[in-house]
């Protein structure tokens, strides 16, 4: 595996690899949904690069920029362990005043974008040079993260890049948690509060299969499972995330935003 801290180092390692190459951007501290994402990267092209880089512009202001797990020695080892090819770990990939992606007007400003200020372009920005230095065929996304799976899948339709996004299933503890990075802030007994998120979809998922399709019955539902967390937003929409007042199958996502402490968690159900 080729560690490259500078984009010339990077530059020279991408220049070996003749061949298909799948990338899993990261912003470290790896655990077992980013490993998954790695391993469909490995088997579905001929390498698989890996990104680790704390990203600051998608961090607003009194967010936990600082505070974000970094855990560089481990993360390593997980990368050789899962038989990543190139690892990419800048210091930075930003200089002074350069242009930004902007993410467009309604998907920036409805659920995650409208309590993260200026996020998703963070987001897209900092994913759009990452493309553009790894230059991979493969890119491979959670759907945990489901707006900014949806906000870059448009991205590089509106932009013609030529790299297929492909979405993988959110990775959960035993328990029902979906993998975060952030989990590392929970408490012991956070961590048992936390798993009113992923409860309340099991139930809205209960629900569904006994033929309840109004999103109002299930965003009730939900919401008496999250109690007495802060929601943030319960949200039932279409694969364009259009809200929608009936759930289709096939066509419906359920998203969720709570607050557990001082800690932010969203999670989701595609139906
Ligand atoms: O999902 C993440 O970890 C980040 O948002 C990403 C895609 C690596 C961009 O910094």
């Amino acid at each position: 595996m080729v560690v490259a801290r500078t984009i010339e180092e990077l530059n020279e390692a991408r220049r070996d690899l003749r061949g298909e190459v799948g990338f899993a951007p990261t912003m470290g501290a790896l655990h077992a949904g980013h490993l998954s994402l790695i391993e469909r990267a490995k088997k579905e092209n001929d390498f698989a690069a890996v990104s680790i880089y704390v990203n600051p512009t998608q961090f607003g202001a009194g967010e936990d920029f600082e505070r974000y797990p970094r855990k560089e020695e481990a993360d390593i080892a997980l990368c050789r362990a899962a038989g990543v090819d190139l690892l990419f770990m800048p210091k930075t990939i930003y200089s002074e005043d350069e242009p930004i992606v902007r993410a467009p007007l309604i998907g920036a400003s409805i659920l995650e974008g409208a309590i993260r200020a200026n996020h998703f372009d963070g987001v897209l920005t900092v994913v759009m040079k990452l493309f553009n230095l790894i230059k991979p065929q493969r890119a491979y996304f959670g759907k945990k993260d489901a707006q900014q799976l949806w906000l870059i899948t448009k991205m590089v339709r509106s932009f013609f890049m030529d790299i297929a996004i492909v979405s993988c299933e959110t990775t959960r503890e035993s328990g029902g948690l979906a993998l975060s990075s952030r989990n590392a802030y929970l408490s012991g007994n956070e961590k048992k509060e936390a798993l009113k998120l992923s409860e309340s979809l099991f139930e809205a998922s209960k629900l569904i299969k006994r033929s309840e399709i109004r999103s109002l019955a299930i965003v009730q539902a939900i919401a008496e499972v999250l109690k007495p967390l802060a929601i943030d937003y319960i949200a039932i929409v279409d694969r364009d995330f259009k809200p929608i007042e009936t759930i289709k199958k096939g066509e419906t996502i359920i998203l969720i935003a709570a607050r557990v402490g001082a800690t932010r968690l969203i999670d989701n159900m595609w139906i």
